[in-house]
């Protein structure tokens, strides 16, 4: 590998920007992680918009989304003067590593991805893009591209990361060690949140009702009010129990993510005392994270010249790493070098 031994490992994660505000389940489940790993790892995070072809999509809406996503990483703490803010549509190299990926990767490898079968269970395979049966492989190749040590993403991608690993090393036994064998990095106690008002479901900008997402950029009132309703079970006991009681555990698992309260600490402290009072001051921490940080995404968006000068900077340190990869990777697979 080029890469200098005193270079620090890198960490590696993007975000799709398919809504027009993050969830909680993207905070909690990953993006909290991005900012804590910056500070020890080389980072790249980017902004998945190749990736938001894969389903119908409003042109219009995908540049503000774009912009809103970048917004957003830097209110929640990703420092763009640290970590590599980009869109992945800047970085050509990820879609040109995809098709020499594709070509390792086997079709019934690619159909069995859970996802795929999710995404296609309504309207059938046959409705569905290539590019959304494509989609792991690109995925992998965003990885890969920056040979990182961690990824650090929700349970809900961890099938993702396995095939990135597969393809990474069939590349490097098929032609020669090429990439790293990146790891998931998904935090036990947050990888799945689960959606408020079906707490067996995970909280999803695609499949969640209105009531069962908590978005971060909504009025705080109405976060408040879906912590209030939110579904929980017919006894009043406020304890930590996935299997019997989906709805509070995940209250809890969202009251002390945000609190830094222990499980344990929280469930003595609501002893006695119903889901009334736990709901109640459940909702305030949640008004109160949410409420500076709306106001830090908008006073962001007020500037987007400055955004877009974040992600182009972004982008050219992106290419950087990606293009070397690359070259190697073409070299390695028999492609005639372009030039001299
Ligand atoms: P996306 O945009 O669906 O979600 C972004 C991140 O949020 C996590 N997440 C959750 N975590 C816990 N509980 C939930 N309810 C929940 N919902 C979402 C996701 O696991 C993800 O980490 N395929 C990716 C985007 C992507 C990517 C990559 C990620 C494209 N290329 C390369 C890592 C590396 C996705 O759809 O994320």
């Amino acid at each position: 590998m080029s890469d200098a031994p005193t270079a620090l490992p890198r960490v590696l994660s993007g975000i799709q920007p398919t809504a027009d505000s993050f969830h909680f389940g993207n905070y909690l489940g990953a993006t909290r992680q991005w900012v804590a790993l910056q500070e020890e790892f080389e980072p790249f995070f980017f902004i998945a918009d190749l990736h938001a072809l894969t389903m119908e999509h409003d042109p219009k809406k995908l540049a503000d989304r774009t912009r809103v996503a970048a917004a957003q990483l830097i209110a929640m703490g990703i420092d763009p003067e640290r970590s590599a803010v980009f869109a992945q549509s800047h970085v050509p190299e990820h879609a040109e590593l995809a098709w020499v990926m594709s070509s390792l990767t086997g079709f019934g490898e690619a159909r069995r991805m859970t996802q795929f079968k999710d995404k296609t269970a309504k309207g059938g395979e046959g409705a569905a893009s290539v590019a959304l049966f494509n989609y792991p492989i690109l995925q992998a190749a965003d990885i890969l591209l920056y040979r990182p040590q961690y990824v650090p993403v929700g349970e809900d991608q961890r099938q993702h990361l396995e095939l990135t690993r597969d393809l990474a090393q069939r590349f490097n036994h098929r032609f020669k060690k090429t990439f790293r064998l990146p790891e998931a990095y998904i935090l036990k106690e947050t990888a799945k949140i689960t959606d408020l008002q079906q707490p067996d479901k995970k909280m999803s900008k695609s499949a969640s009702s209105p009531g069962g997402i908590i978005e971060l950029l909504e009025d705080p009132k109405v976060s408040a009010k879906k912590i209030r309703s939110a579904v929980t079970d017919s006894e009043t006991e406020v304890r930590f129990d996935e299997e019997a009681k989906p709805g509070v555990s995940n209250l809890l698992t969202i009251y002390s993510a945000l609190t830094g309260r222990s499980i344990d600490d929280l469930e003595k402290a609501y002893a006695g005392r119903g889901y009334g009072d736990f709901k109640g001051d459940l909702a305030d921490v949640v008004v109160e994270f949410v409420t500076p940080f709306r106001a830090r995404t908008l006073e962001l968006l007020d500037d987007r010249a400055e955004l877009d000068a974040v992600l182009k900077s972004g982008a050219g340190r992106a290419r950087e790493v990606a293009s070397r990869t690359l070259a190697d990777v073409y070299e390695r697979v028999g492609f005639l070098p372009a030039q001299g």
